[in-house]
């Protein structure tokens, strides 16, 4: 792949992006903008917690996402869903931008600021889940 273009990953999650939308009533939010571009990013998610023996396991039931952005913020922002959907919250807040651009295999390096705004609404929406759970 040449470094300016796209993966065809990306061009499938930019062209059929998953999970947009928004939750209803949702356990967390997320919320954040890009300072380099103005693009923003809005993530929903639902936990579902369960007792296994004692141990309180918190897992990311469904998310979801409405962004405003470039192909490159839509592409992140959709495997994203993929990548945290069905993970442990603790888990989930591991993910970083490389993750992302990895699963996409790949994204220009003029372009990886771009997946910054989904890793970054992630973590926000566990950290407004946490704040509300206590
Ligand atoms: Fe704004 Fe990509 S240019 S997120």
């Amino acid at each position: 792949m040449a470094d300016s273009s796209y993966s065809q990953k990306v061009i499938d999650h930019f062209t059929h992006p998953r999970n947009v939308g928004e939750i209803k009533n949702p356990d967390g939010v997320g919320e954040v903008g890009n300072p380099m571009c103005g693009d923003t990013m809005r993530l929903t998610i639902r936990v579902d917690s369960s007792d296994d023996g004692g141990q309180i396991r918190e897992k990311i039931s469904d998310i979801k996402f409405k962004t405003f952005g470039c192909a490159a913020a839509i592409a992140t922002s959709s495997v994203l869903t993929e990548l945290a959907k069905g993970k442990e919250l603790n888990d989930a807040e591991k993910i970083t931008r490389q993750d992302i651009a990895d699963e996409l295999g790949g994204l220009p390096e003029i372009k990886m600021h771009c997946s910054n705004l989904a890793a970054d609404a992630l973590r926000e929406a566990i950290k407004d889940y946490r704040s509300k759970a206590r």
